[in-house]
């Protein structure tokens, strides 16, 4: 009874502004804002109050990232600070607006409708870990929200909440410049984001290192997804404890769905974590589904019996699409849509991903075409091995995902087109796409 729509993020009457005042007031005297503005640039030791203290909020909030994995935002920014910076270096703020998981479209609302809070929530980051660098990476497919970011930030500076002297305090300095990208998903991965940022083919690293200490050329770098700085906003604004008392005991605070797909009212919904499936079903007006996939292809597919599980990092976490099918729909045209998607979306630097996901790809089209065989599902399985254990980054780790779902919870699905040479598909992709 306790889980309901909540307006948190979503909420209009954000006030520019009004987060940073809030984590200024949290400075004792001694802190960051009130006086030392060195520190703004080197960090603070522990104990003295000013970023400190927005970091203890950041961690009492039990903040987790919102782009998927949920690692503990206060332990990333904590390691950042406390990160030794070499000569020259700073230490740099990367909003991760690269949002290309299939169905999700929650970043762009935040960054079309709430940029304040995004970006507030970015220099909130800054003030934390003591950088003076920022940038948002934002998705190519996206490039039409520059001018308006862009006016944001010169309305931000004109406010003195951005650029030189932030609040009048002089020394208190932290800008934040758009790099657009070129439409590669694999760039939302935050090293090759990184690399796509300096310059560089966007390739994923081998993390470690983490770039809370090798990041941005180098230099200390926290990335952080859209959502996870608008919630960071609030935080500093109305504290940790606050939002540590919405949600569940692992999952704290709120989370943006984007909903899409078999239902009646597509759009966001902002939930308390613990919310179920079957209740975001009843909200959205979906009409007899068959299954959600959450998070995505890289994420999973919850079936009918499965509705009551619910949204959250201890059962099922989620960078935000929720995507509805009704019983109409072919799970297995879902999953080789979603193969087809990875397939071009490999970025082809290493051999596992780029053969692994085209043999996966050749197979789904062949089982399409009813030339499919049992034996094809052992062939699906080893892919899976292979691609797990080989790829170089999480778009291979999860390629196999959306057809092991389905074959799981929707085998009959696979089994009607085995050794059926006249099998007529319901939909033909290939034509569709032509
Ligand atoms: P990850 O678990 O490797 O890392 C998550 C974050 O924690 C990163 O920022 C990483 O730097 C940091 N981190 C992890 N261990 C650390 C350590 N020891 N010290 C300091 N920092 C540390 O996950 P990854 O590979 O970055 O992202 C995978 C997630 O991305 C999946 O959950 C997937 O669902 C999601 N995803 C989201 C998309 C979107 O559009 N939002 C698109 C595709 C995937």
């Amino acid at each position: 009874d306790n889980i309901r729509r909540v307006d948190i993020l979503l909420s209009a009457d954000f006030q520019p502004g009004a987060a940073l005042l809030a984590a200024r007031a949290r400075a004792p005297d001694e802190g960051l804002m009130a006086s030392n503005m060195r520190s703004w640039r080197e960090g603070l030791p522990s104990g003295i109050g000013g970023p400190v203290a927005v970091l203890d909020e950041i961690k009492r909030a039990n903040l987790r990232g919102r782009g998927g994995a949920g690692f503990i935002t206060g332990l990333k920014w904590e390691a950042c600070r406390n990160a030794p910076l070499k000569t020259g270096q700073r230490r740099i703020v990367v909003c991760n607006a690269d949002e290309g998981e299939p169905g999700t479209f929650k970043d762009r609302v935040l960054l079309a409708k709430y940029a304040d809070l995004v970006v507030e929530g970015m220099t909130v980051a800054a003030y934390a870990v003591g950088a003076t660098q920022g940038f948002v990476y934002l998705r190519g497919e996206y490039r039409y929200l520059l001018d308006h970011l862009n006016a944001v930030l010169a309305r931000r500076r004109r406010e003195k909440l951005l650029g030189e002297n932030i609040l009048g305090i002089p020394g208190a300095d932290f800008d934040i410049e758009i790099h657009v990208g070129a439409g590669a998903y694999v760039c939302g991965e935050e090293s090759a984001l990184i690399e796509s940022l300096e310059g560089k083919r966007g390739t994923p690293r081998n993390r470690p290192p983490f770039p809370v200490t090798n990041g941005y050329l180098d230099q200390p770098t926290i990335v952080n997804n859209v959502e996870t700085f608008a919630a960071a906003a609030m935080i500093a604004l109305k504290g940790g404890d606050w939002y540590a008392g919405i949600g569940t005991k692992h999952s704290a605070g709120t989370k943006i769905l984007s909903v899409s797909g078999d239902c009646e009212r597509p759009g966001l919904y902002e939930y308390p974590f613990g919310v179920s499936v079957r209740h975001v079903l009843a909200d959205c007006g979906a009409k007899d589904p068959q299954a959600v996939q959450v998070s995505g292809p890289s994420g999973i597919c919850v079936a009918e019996a499965e509705f009551d599980r619910i949204i959250g990092f201890e059962d099922i976490p989620t960078a935000g699409a929720f995507t509805v099918f009704d019983k109409r729909r072919d799970m297995f045209e879902v999953a080789r849509n979603y193969v087809h998607f990875f397939q071009h979306e490999s970025c082809g630097f290493c051999t596992p991903c780029r053969v692994g996901t085209s043999l996966l790809k050749n197979l789904m089209d062949k089982l399409h075409y009813g030339a499919g065989s049992p034996y094809d599902f052992s062939e699906i399985e080893k892919l899976n091995q292979l691609l797990q254990s080989m790829s170089h980054c999480g778009l291979g780790h999860t390629a196999c995902n959306p057809v092991l779902d389905t074959i799981a919870k929707f085998r009959p699905a696979y089994e009607k087109r085995m050794n059926q040479q006249d099998f007529t598909p319901a939909f033909d992709l290939d034509r569709a796409l032509a």
